[in-house]
């Protein structure tokens, strides 16, 4: 059976729950890469229109306030204004659990969907959304949302996944354990934001001018290969619609293979101190 014939990507439409559910294993999961990915977001934006004390920034589908965190670590005094969002309500608690134990002051937390945002027109500086706006059902409304918010010369930054590496796992698991499989394995792929060509084609096409998108590598470290494969495990269980449907004792199967095909992509760090998997971003950013 061929590739194409097993697996099928659809867009991701993942209900708000489940982001609840993996608020507080989310951090973990990604093992540091998101922090990577938003710090080279960063860095595109210093060179384009640096954030200062006088900007307010949006921080779209914020999680667990990765980028929030990453702005206020640069130290700019006074600290600029944030306003963190997110449609999940175990995200907003672990934003404000932060902004609580961190005294974050300048930082507003406030649950809410991004393809309906309740902020006016032209409010903001600076509309980022690491990790976020790629995932919404409706990602046009995502970003005309951000358009909508952002100030004439404001700056904006998005990022995706090229390769987050879990897709080609399930799939070969999918065709090992099924090779008479009629239907294909359902995985929820943002398939405009694969590619650097179709991620800027994409904020050119919600009218953002100046546009660049960059491939950008990026490691998650874990403790042990089988932590790392049982995160992205009941990440996938949660997604998956084929996987969401099958009874615990398929499903005991499928991880068991999908799990051993993880572990085996990652290798060991240097020092000694666990395991890391190479992942592919893409960081891309633009101008009102
Ligand atoms: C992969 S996480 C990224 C979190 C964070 N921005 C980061 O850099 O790691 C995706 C986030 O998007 C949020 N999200 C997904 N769809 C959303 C929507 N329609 N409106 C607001 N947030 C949404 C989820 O709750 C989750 O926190």
């Amino acid at each position: 059976m061929s590739k194409m014939a097993t697996t099928q990507t659809e867009k991701l439409n993942v209900p708000s729950q489940v982001f609840d559910e993996m608020a507080k294993k989310y951090e973990n999961g990604l093992g540091g890469a998101q922090n990577d990915i938003v710090r080279e977001l960063l860095s595109h934006c210093k060179e384009a229109y640096p954030i200062v004390s006088a900007s307010i920034i949006h921080d779209n589908a914020c999680g667990p306030a990765v980028v929030t965190g990453e702005i206020l670590n640069q130290g700019i005094v006074p600290s600029p204004q944030i306003f963190a969002t997110d449609y999940a309500q175990g995200m907003i608690d672990i934003t404000n659990s932060y902004k609580e134990r961190k005294g974050w002051n300048t930082v507003t937390v406030q649950q809410m969907d991004g393809q309906a945002l309740s902020f006016e027109d032209e409010k903001f500086t600076h509309s980022i959304s690491s990790l976020g706006v790629f995932m919404f059902p409706d990602e046009r409304k995502g970003l005309s949302e951000m358009y909508r918010t952002l100030k004439p010369g404001g700056w904006v930054g998005v990022t995706s996944w090229k390769d987050v590496r879990w897709p080609t796992a399930a799939t070969s698991a999918y065709e090992r354990l099924f090779p008479e499989a009629k239907e294909p394995m359902i995985l929820p792929l943002a398939k405009n934001w694969m590619e650097t060509d179709s991620c800027e084609q994409t904020l050119r096409n919600a009218g953002f001018r100046d546009v660049r998108a960059e491939v950008f590598p990026c490691i998650n470290r874990q403790p042990s290969k089988e932590v790392g494969a049982s995160i992205v495990a009941g990440f996938l269980r949660n997604v998956s619609p084929t996987a969401k449907a099958w009874d615990d004792k398929t499903w005991e199967r499928y991880a068991d293979c999908f799990c051993k095909l993880i572990e085996e992509m990652y290798s060991p760090l240097e020092d000694g101190s666990g395991v890391e998997l190479k992942l592919y971003a893409i960081v891309t950013s633009g101008r009102k």
